[in-house]
């Protein structure tokens, strides 16, 4: 393997390892982004399909795709191609360690050695195969890479090269499945933390999943990244997680509360802060909890920030709040339709004042995808979650 393709390969390693973070790559995302920048790079010599074979032991069946590098990027030129577990060659192609090998090696003639193959895999190939390196996938979901048809012959360096392509990717697609159990987790989590902290208030039905649902739109539409909608999308259940601390009584009560209870509801805010900590993967979270019920006009709780000042995730969820409390039904209020609440976001009311209260930004957002939030509620419309 050449000092080239080493340093490539340690520095497309160090980057997935970083991206893997923050992304959840499917195998097949790997295997391209791997395959086509080692050895799929502009101009130089690589193959010119990369099978990739994939083993089901339980049940005893392969599945395959062909791929194409163009200009370093790997193509796909196939629908998934199941293979007969009586087929032949193609499937114990995955049995070997490694096989490097030359048609005319082996074989008197293309048509003898391209007839070792799946006859699916020539249609896909089309042009006849002179030549192959392939080498064994380790990890969960074992199989084997295949480069067919190098412009030159195979040597032994295109083999290490795929060899160590399949080390890497093995335990990338491993460690890519782990991220994505731990991610499952995490969301699970926070939704036994939003659920077990809503448990304390009556008729909330499903709010938290709508108000999820409802911020997740409103960023997806006022084009923010992708990243940060699916964010703000488990992030918004924890707006009102402070509660928790708040005593049932009050949270409860019918009829007008006291000033002192008042002034314990308006800390609901700063105890999710607390509550959240500094995890920097609950930063939205706590962004969300602290601001949900700050005003655009500065007239809000607890701090009275104002504009641009109130974090977005905190201006966005205060829309999405607002319109499902006027959905909703209260011990203290009826509910309302979806049309009322669009004359509420236009007009105002007695305790809303759509100009004052929120990004205008937002609200221009809100009446563009209305349809949308009236679509979220009735869908989750239910009492209980
Ligand atoms: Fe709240
Ligand atoms: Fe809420």
């Amino acid at each position: 393997m050449s000092l080239r393709q080493t340093r490539e390969l340690l520095r497309l390693t160090d980057a997935t390892l970083r991206e893997i973070c923050c992304r959840r790559f499917t195998s097949e995302e790997l295997y391209s982004e791997a395959l086509g920048k080692v050895l799929g790079g502009k101009g130089r010599r690589g193959p010119r399909n990369i099978f990739v074979i994939f083993e089901d032991s339980e049940r005893r069946v392969y599945t395959g795709r062909v791929y194409q590098l163009r200009e370093g990027e790997m193509v796909e030129m196939s629908d998934e191609i199941a293979i007969d577990y009586a087929s032949i060659y193609a499937i114990h192609i995955p049995e070997a360690e490694l096989v490097l090998s030359n048609w005319g090696d082996t074989c008197e003639t293309v048509e003898a050695y391209q007839g070792n193959f799946d006859p699916r895999v020539k249609d896909f190939v089309q042009v006849p195969i002179k030549n192959f390196v392939c080498t064994r996938i380790g990890g969960e979901r074992p199989g084997a890479m295949i480069a067919i048809n190098y412009p030159g012959e195979a040597t032994d360096y295109d083999a290490e090269v795929l060899r160590s392509l399949a080390v890497v990717i093995g335990s990338l697609v491993t460690l890519s499945n782990e991220v994505r159990e731990t991610e499952k987790a995490f969301i699970y989590t926070i939704e036994a933390l939003a659920r077990a902290c809503e448990a304390a208030e009556e008729e909330t039905g499903h709010h938290i999943l709508r108000v999820n649902r409802y911020a997740g739109a409103l960023a997806a539409n006022m084009g923010l990244g992708d990243e940060f909608v699916a964010t703000i999308a488990y992030s918004a259940q924890m707006h009102d997680v402070g509660k928790i601390k708040i005593p049932a009584a009050i949270l409860l009560k019918e009829g007008a509360l006291t000033p002192q209870e008042e002034a314990a509801i308006r800390m609901h805010p700063v105890y999710g802060e607390q509550i959240l900590g500094d995890s920097p993967r609950l930063q939205v979270a706590r962004e969300v909890a602290i601001a949900h019920h700050e005003n655009w006009d500065g007239s809000g709780y607890p701090y009275g920030l104002k504009g641009e000042g109130i974090p977005l995730a905190g201006r966005i969820v205060k829309v999405a709040d607002v319109y499902d409390a006027l959905r909703s039904r209260r011990s203290y209020k009826p509910p309302m339709s979806h049309s009322e609440v669009l004359r509420v976001f236009r007009e105002g009311d007695e305790r809303v004042n759509p100009r004052a209260h929120f990004d205008s930004r937002l609200l221009e957002t809100f009446f563009r995808t209305e349809r949308m939030f009236e679509k979220i509620y009735e869908s989750l419309a239910g009492e209980s979650g």
